[in-house]
């Protein structure tokens, strides 16, 4: 009844689990839930006020496809004072989200057979987009113990004919580790001179947790490697604003003149309003950013507190994004879905099992919630866990 396309992706283990607690919550029990994958912010005010007068102004129709030129403009201020780069507007397509940006990417650079080197623990969309574009995911482990990051020399020797493309997420959903500008560095080394594009997912990118770590594009390390790089970045974490669903592919004026059609014969342009509102979070004030950054970092220093009173844990300190990932290979042998599901049925909390990036016998915790969720969610998981030991 249905297509190859459809059925060559694996559905979501993650769905079960989330499914569940949603179930669980519905019939009334108390499910302390690290599961967000969103900033628990409200939009701020200026931001809503902006759609509202969109609305009451009748900017409610059609735009360009690829966005508005306001707001392209906006995106191309913010690409120089947050990178340091120019663009022009034929460089930037304005998508449904960080995650149609992605999609319309892979649909447009991709070939039957082409590689895709996703390094894992990976977001879980990557490998099944790769795949509906027809590629083939080649799926690169990372080790705790180098941050999570991805070495040059695993990088060169994962490399084929066939590698079209290769994602770099930084700061990491799940894992919170963040590339500096010398690890880019030496991944752009062995990328020099190849038929490579370079995907560089950085919707994370204002969410840095330690003053130390200082966040760097791999588009930044030279005018070769700028031309390879495609930016996919948005909206969504940095403002709060994962509902409006706007985000930006930037980078070579083909491949955005290509994502632009493949997106006028799906989607077209998003939302009108929501473009509006978007100008008026790139282009307004950015302090409140500092407070809710303040906010998660104190967040992630209770949640890794209270993780090192949990035997049999350890956690790689995030340096960016909401994310902590635990090693918990200790339980249930490492079968990560199986201690979600324990964790959810017995102790009444909700985690996303880490083989769902990719990567087993480690769970994602986000701190995208209230320090008392955090507090009750450990207290839980640490009283479940001890009966196990
Ligand atoms: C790493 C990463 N990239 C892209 C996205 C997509 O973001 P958006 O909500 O803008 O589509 C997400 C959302 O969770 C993400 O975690």
């Amino acid at each position: 009844m249905l297509a190859d396309r459809i059925k060559s992706i694996p559905s979501s283990p993650t769905l079960s689990i989330t499914a569940k607690a949603k179930a669980m919550k519905a019939a009334g029990i108390d499910v302390a839930s690290l599961a967000a994958g969103e900033p628990d912010f409200d939009t701020p005010e200026h931001i809503k006020e902006a759609a509202i007068k969109a609305v009451k102004e009748g900017f409610t129709k059609y735009t360009p496809v690829g966005g508005i030129l306001e707001l392209k403009e906006a995106v191309i201020n913010f690409m120089e004072l947050e990178y340091g780069l120019k663009y022009d507007p034929e460089e930037v397509l304005v998508a449904c989200g960080g995650k149609q940006a992605l999609y319309n990417l892979f649909q447009v650079i991709l070939n039957p057979g082409d590689g895709v080197i996703i390094p894992a623990p990976y977001w879980v969309s990557y490998p099944p987009m790769v795949l509906l574009a027809g590629g083939k995911p080649v799926i690169v482990q990372t080790d705790e113990k180098d941050g999570f990051k991805l070495k040059p020399e695993t990088l060169k020797s994962h490399l084929s004919p066939w590698t079209k493309a290769i994602i770099i997420n930084s700061p990491s959903n799940p894992t919170g580790s963040v590339y500096t500008k010398k690890d880019l560095e030496a991944l752009a080394e062995v990328l020099a001179g190849k038929n490579i594009w370079i995907i560089s997912d950085d919707v994370y990118h204002k969410i840095i947790l330690k003053d130390e770590v200082c966040w760097a594009s791999i588009a930044t390390v030279s005018p070769e490697i700028k031309e390879k790089t495609l930016i996919v970045n948005a909206v969504s974490k940095t403002y709060s604003m994962t509902g409006w669903r706007i985000g930006f592919l930037i980078g070579n004026k083909e491949i955005i003149k290509a994502a632009t059609k493949l997106q006028s014969q799906s989607t077209s342009n998003p939302s009108s309003i929501a473009q509006k509102a978007a100008v008026a979070a790139l282009n307004g004030p950015q302090d409140f950013l500092t407070t809710w950054v303040d906010v998660f970092k104190k967040r992630a220093q209770r949640l890794l507190g209270l993780l090192k009173e949990v035997p049999g844990v350890s956690c790689f300190e995030p340096e960016g994004a909401f994310y902590a990932f635990p090693c918990m290979k200790k339980y249930f042998n490492g079968d990560s879905l199986k201690l979600a599901e324990y964790l959810l049925e017995e102790a009444k909390v909700a985690v996303v099992p880490g083989i769902a990036f990719g990567q087993d016998g480690f769970v994602r915790l986000s701190f995208a919630t209230s320090l008392a969720t955090i507090e009750e969610a450990l207290k839980r998981m640490k009283t479940f866990l001890e009966m196990l030991t």
